[in-house]
């Protein structure tokens, strides 16, 4: 997965920080005084999305195909304790938040061992999750105990027999008692992420919007995108619908959109409110509205790589140092100075409306 693999045709970014902009580099535990990981373009970098294995249950349209795929082996996948580790690094770093995501989190049988992990490294506020909601109802109450705080639940559909189109083995009555689990287990502020297609959903966009009226939840509408090379991302380009006319199918149901002030500036959301509604309604518009210049993510990949941006291929070993030789002070370190070379490297652009896409990886193994 190497960036100079010549067969990406996405726009590479010159990075123009080093190693050394990062500073302090401290390898003590705990964000360090005034230490803020900054990237090459200024932005700051705080936040880790880990993912945990690239395998998920649901298979939806644009994100896993039903065959021919292969999965990180068991071996490849980083553990509970190399995971520690990492988020050790980044917290000395001045990382503060992270996200587990997948494939599917809740697959590995480990991961409350793995959140209490986290939820130990001094330095990190907070600890959420992307997941598809199917073991959730089950799994909720023992998560928030392990330390996740919250839970961002993947939801296209509202109707049982339409939801299954793009979400293959889903099912709304399982999804929705997991969020209610969720909610009811103080996993809050709940945030519901819809992906709308073209010919497949556009018609539900206004029951899943209905959600923000009857609940205190974020309901966040993703424009597609198309990454890994694959036939979904051939879905996402024909598929492509904008938050332009998300917004213009709900505001004809249900009334006019009233905007909100943006408190969090790496909120990639632009967020709105229906009249009296305890929750929100987001746009994500990664290829109507690129937000390239407010990202603070880093990325993790369930077989230990640091890539470095969603849209681009460029990745970083850090198994290999992870499973190197010496102490566990040497390998974190290594691991540090790798995670500060991701910070520093980070390029940002992308030419998702031209059409231009990643090659390397899909969306099931990256996390979002
Ligand atoms: N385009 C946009 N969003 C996607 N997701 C998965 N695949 C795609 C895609 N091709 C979203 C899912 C999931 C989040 C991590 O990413 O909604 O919740
Ligand atoms: Fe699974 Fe989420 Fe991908 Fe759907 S989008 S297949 S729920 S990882």
């Amino acid at each position: 997965m190497s960036a100079d693999n010549g067969r990406s045709n996405v726009m590479r970014t010159a990075a123009v920080a080093s190693v050394s902009t990062i500073s302090p580099i401290t390898l003590t535990a705990g964000r360090p005084a005034g230490a803020v990981p900054r990237d090459g373009f200024g932005r700051v970098i705080d936040y880790l999305r880990i993912s945990l294995t690239d395998r998920c249950t649901l298979r939806c349209r644009y994100c896993m195909p039903t065959h021919g795929l292969t999965f990180i082996d068991d071996e490849s996948l980083l553990t509970a304790a190399e995971i520690q580790i990492v988020a050790e690094a980044a917290a000395g770093l001045g990382f503060r938040k992270i996200r587990l995501t997948g494939g599917e989190p809740m697959l590995r049988r480990d991961i409350l061992g793995i959140l209490e992990r986290i939820r130990a490294v001094d330095g990190i506020d907070e600890i959420a999750m992307t997941t598809n909601g199917a073991r959730l109802a089950e799994m909720a109450e023992r998560l928030a105990k392990a330390g996740l705080n919250r839970v961002n639940v993947h939801v296209d559909s509202l109707d049982a027999e339409r939801m299954p189109r793009l979400m293959r083995w889903g099912e709304p009555e399982s999804i929705m008692a997991g969020i209610l689990a969720a909610e009811a287990a103080g996993l809050t502020p709940i945030k519901i992420n819809v992906v709308v297609a073209r010919g497949y959903n556009e018609e539900d966009v206004v029951d899943l919007a209905k959600l923000s009226v009857e609940h205190p939840w974020d309901v966040r509408f993703i424009e597609l995108m198309p990454l890994g090379g694959g036939e979904e991302a051939n879905f996402s380009i024909d598929r492509y619908v904008s938050n332009v006319s998300v917004r213009r199918r709900i505001e004809e149901a249900l009334g006019p959109l009233e905007a909100l002030a943006n408190s969090d500036p790496s909120n990639e959301a632009r967020n709105f409110r229906l009249s009296g509604a305890p929750g929100r309604i987001g746009f994500i518009s990664p290829v109507s509205e690129p937000y390239c210049g407010t990202c603070n993510r880093m990325r993790l990949t369930a077989d230990g790589k640091l890539h470095l941006c969603l849209l681009h291929d460029d990745e970083i070993d850090v198994r290999a140092a992870l499973r190197g030789a010496g102490s566990l002070d040497v390998r974190r370190s290594a691991v540090a100075l790798l995670l500060a070379r991701a910070v520093a490297e980070k390029p940002t652009g992308h030419a998702l409306r031209e059409g231009v896409h990643t090659l390397d990886r899909r969306m099931h193994s990256i996390g979002g």
